[in-house]
């Protein structure tokens, strides 16, 4: 029986659009690959769209057990989601889930595969930086801050080195 998401769950996913999806090979190895197409399916269950994610999709077909990790990045707090994925190819739950994201996001990718998610625990993950601030709050401003430094030291990199480009010169 999958878990029911909680409203702050829903939210924190919502806001961070991304994920960091683990699963384990079948020589007992751990995989780890972001996952931007995250979403909430329904009150206990989350997907993303496998877009380029070979290893992912080989390890659930051994193994369906998969953890998601969802961190926003201001509040610098999230959830991690334990449970069992099944893939969907050409299907109800296929169609309507790259629909989703291809609405939200103005644009389309060829899908191998929905992942599918049944939750069957989640619990918050919290940085140690809150012994540090009063509240959310304030743990927002400061990295709201924070944030703008460190964009303006990566694109000074970037200005030096020159932007990544899948096909470099
Ligand atoms: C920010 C970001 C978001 C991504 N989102 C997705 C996604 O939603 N679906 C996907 O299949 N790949 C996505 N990728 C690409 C995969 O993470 C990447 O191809 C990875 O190597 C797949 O590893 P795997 O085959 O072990 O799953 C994303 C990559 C980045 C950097």
């Amino acid at each position: 029986m999958p878990i029911q998401l909680a409203e702050d769950m829903k939210a924190v996913i919502a806001s961070a659009r991304l994920c960091f999806a683990a699963t384990v090979s079948p020589d007992g190895r751990p995989n780890l690959s972001p996952k931007g197409t995250i979403r909430v399916w329904d009150d206990g269950h989350l997907f993303f769209l496998d877009i380029a994610s070979p290893g992912t999709r080989r390890n659930l077909r051994h193994n369906p057990w998969i953890e998601l990790n969802v961190v926003d990045q201001l509040s610098r707090r999230g959830y991690r989601f334990l449970g069992r994925a099944t893939l969907h190819e050409d299907d109800e739950v296929y169609r309507t889930a790259s629909r989703r994201v291809f609405d939200e996001g103005g644009a389309e990718f060829p899908v191998t595969a929905v992942v599918r998610v049944e939750v069957e625990r989640a619990l918050p993950i919290v940085s140690p930086g809150y012994s540090r601030v009063r509240d959310e709050w304030q743990m927002r401003e400061l990295w709201r801050g924070r944030r703008v430094v460190l964009e303006e030291e990566f694109e000074t990199h970037l200005r030096a080195h020159g932007p990544w480009s899948e096909n470099p010169r």
